[in-house]
């Protein structure tokens, strides 16, 4: 289909919410062997929340879903698509469903994508294909994730770094399209950079069967994470993937107005401006109050910056976002509020 001919996707409303447990630098230096001097210094992060025990990943995006929804003036049976960013899922088979049904979004086909800290980013682009086809013109999209049920609270080397949220847009049909290009990259080669592993059963029983029957079970080990591999491919490729968008776009870095970056450490979006001559006033950072939150950090901190009201009409805001699998990617958005 001609681009010229197609819909377009607009960002109708954010949402997201945060657990109410906040857990300083200097409570987990009374847990593990750090300092808040060191965190600070190398990540930006200050403290963290934690989703209690007795709530789950759905309550968290279902509180994220009612403020975009509400936000918007739009009813979740309104809904056509639900797209669920997530890798910390309550349900191998994926939770979109459940939350689905905890909206009454009963109009809505719901899915999951597991691409870590990517998700998000990549619901979005694969929503707004939806919508440019004319296939569907009300999605929600959702990044949440409570990766703090999946780290190792006594590796000091990971479990300073994450967080819990979840954030929400819904993206809708409009006559313009203010998505105005995407790029998007994996290199499975180095999954193992940044993994949540799974390991078999092992089978002990020396027969034929043993060879082909499904084995017992398995079980899912903590987050694993080589941290400065992981740190290079960020400052190295994230500039190159927000180049290549740019340029797609017709757009140089002198037309941002505002750079959104996946938050994982205040170093890596320093040193990504720094590479593209972006200055910080900028980049959107909020890291320092809540850590990695994995899909959920990027509509997290797009809420808030909407909510703080310093996006303004037209302005070029440039999302990108990194992490596991590895994947990586960049979309630029003209905004344009309609309310
Ligand atoms: N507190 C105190 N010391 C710590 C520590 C902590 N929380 N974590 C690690 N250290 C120690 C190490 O054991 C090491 O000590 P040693 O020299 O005696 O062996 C020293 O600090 C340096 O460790 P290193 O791993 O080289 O630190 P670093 O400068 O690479 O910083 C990260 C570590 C994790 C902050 C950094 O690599 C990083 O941010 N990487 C990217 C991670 C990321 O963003 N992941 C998610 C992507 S989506």
């Amino acid at each position: 289909m001609n681009s010229s001919a197609m819909n377009g996707a607009h960002i109708l409303s954010t949402g997201s919410a945060v657990p109410s447990i906040c857990i300083s630098n200097e409570y987990l230096s009374n847990t593990i062997s750090t300092s808040d001097e060191w965190i600070s210094t190398r990540t930006g992060i200050k403290e963290r929340r934690l989703l209690p025990k007795d709530k789950s990943i759905i309550d968290l995006a279902t509180e994220a879903s009612l403020s975009a929804l509400q936000k918007g003036l739009i009813k979740a049976e309104n809904l056509d698509l639900i797209i669920l960013a997530t890798s910390s899922q309550n349900d191998l088979f994926g939770s979109a469903s459940q939350l689905q049904a905890s909206l009454g979004a009963k109009h809505a086909v719901a899915f999951d994508i597991t691409a870590a800290c990517s998700g998000f980013l990549i619901g979005l682009i694969t929503a707004s294909q939806f919508i440019r086809t004319g296939a569907y013109k009300n999605i929600l999209v959702v990044g949440a994730d409570i990766l703090s049920r999946w780290v190792n609270w006594t590796d000091r080397r990971t479990c300073i770094l994450f967080g819990d949220a979840a954030g929400a847009v819904i993206l809708q049909y409009n006559q313009t399209n203010d998505l105005l290009n995407f790029q998007l990259d994996s290199n499975g080669n180095d999954f193992h950079q940044l993994s949540i592993p799974y390991t078999q059963t092992q089978i002990h029983k020396n027969t034929v069967e043993s060879l082909y029957t499904y084995p017992q079970g398995g079980k899912y080990n903590y987050l694993t994470m080589n941290g400065k591999e992981v740190y290079k491919f960020a400052v190295s490729q994230v500039p190159i993937s927000i180049e290549e968008c740019l340029k797609k776009a017709e757009l140089s870095t002198d037309d941002i107005s505002w750079l959104v970056l996946h938050q994982a450490n205040q170093r890596i979006l320093e040193a990504v401006a720094n590479k593209l001559d972006i200055p910080m006033t900028k980049v959107i950072s909020n890291i320092k109050y809540y850590g990695n939150t994995s899909a959920a950090s990027i509509p997290l901190a797009l809420d808030e910056a909407f909510n703080s009201g310093y996006i303004c009409n037209g302005d070029i805001i440039v999302i990108a976002g990194f992490g596991a699998g590895l994947t990586w990617g960049t979309t630029i958005i003209k905004w344009h509020a309609i309310h």
